[in-house]
C-alpha cells in the first residue's frame, strides 16, 4: 500500500526464498529492489541468485565472510590470497563483487574496515573463480528461511 500510495519508492526484503518472492510479486505486483540473504563461498545460493537476476532483484550477501571463521582459513582461499598478495577476506569480498553481489561485511576493527574497502584494484581470474566455486557446500551458518518459525 505504501508503494502504491507513492510513499515509498522501493522495498527491500531479507531471507526471502524464491517461493516467498513469487508470492510477494504475485499478490502485490511489486518486485523488491533487493533481497538480503546468507551468501558466502560455502553457501553460494546459485538458484536464488539466478532467480533474482531474472526478476531484476539485487542480491545482497549477509555474513559475506562466513562470519570471519573457518572460511578465511580454507587452503584454496589462502592460496588465491597469496597469489594476489591480498588477504583471504579481500579475496572473498572480490569474489562477491565479481559475481555481482551487494556485499556489506561487518567489522569493528579499523584496519579490517580499511582492508575490506581495498578490493577494487585487483581481479580474480577464471581459475580463481572456479576454485572458489568448488567450495560450495550449501552450508548455512544461520537459520534456514524454509523452516524459520518467526521466533
Ligand atoms: N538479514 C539477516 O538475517 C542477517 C543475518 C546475519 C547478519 N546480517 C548482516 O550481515 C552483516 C555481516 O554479517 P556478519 O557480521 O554475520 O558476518 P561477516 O561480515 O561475514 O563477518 C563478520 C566477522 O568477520 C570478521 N572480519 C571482518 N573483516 C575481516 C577481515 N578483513 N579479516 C578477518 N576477519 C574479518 C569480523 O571481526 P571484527 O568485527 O572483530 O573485526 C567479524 O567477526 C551484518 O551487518 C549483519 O547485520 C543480516
Amino acid at each position: 500500500k505504501l508503494h502504491a500510495d507513492g510513499r515509498i519508492r522501493a522495498i527491500g526484503v531479507s531471507n526471502f526464498l524464491p517461493e516467498h518472492l513469487e508470492r510477494l510479486i504475485g499478490e502485490t505486483s511489486v518486485v523488491p529492489a533487493v533481497n538480503q540473504i546468507e551468501l558466502h563461498p560455502h553457501l553460494q545460493q546459485n538458484a536464488a541468485r539466478e532467480y533474482h537476476a531474472e526478476q531484476g532483484i539485487a542480491t545482497e550477501a549477509w555474513s559475506p565472510l562466513g562470519q570471519g571463521k573457518g572460511l578465511l582459513e580454507v587452503p584454496a582461499i589462502v592460496a588465491i590470497a597469496r597469489k594476489h598478495n591480498r588477504t583471504p577476506a579481500q579475496v572473498v569480498l572480490r569474489w562477491h563483487i565479481q559475481l555481482g553481489n551487494v556485499v556489506i561485511p561487518k567489522s569493528v576493527t579499523p584496519a579490517r574496515i580499511k582492508e575490506n574497502i581495498e578490493v577494487f584494484d585487483f581481479s580474480l581470474d577464471t581459475e580463481d573463480l572456479a576454485a572458489i566455486s568448488a567450495l560450495n557446500e550449501d552450508r548455512r551458518l544461520g537459520p534456514d528461511p524454509a523452516t524459520l518459525d518467526g521466533a
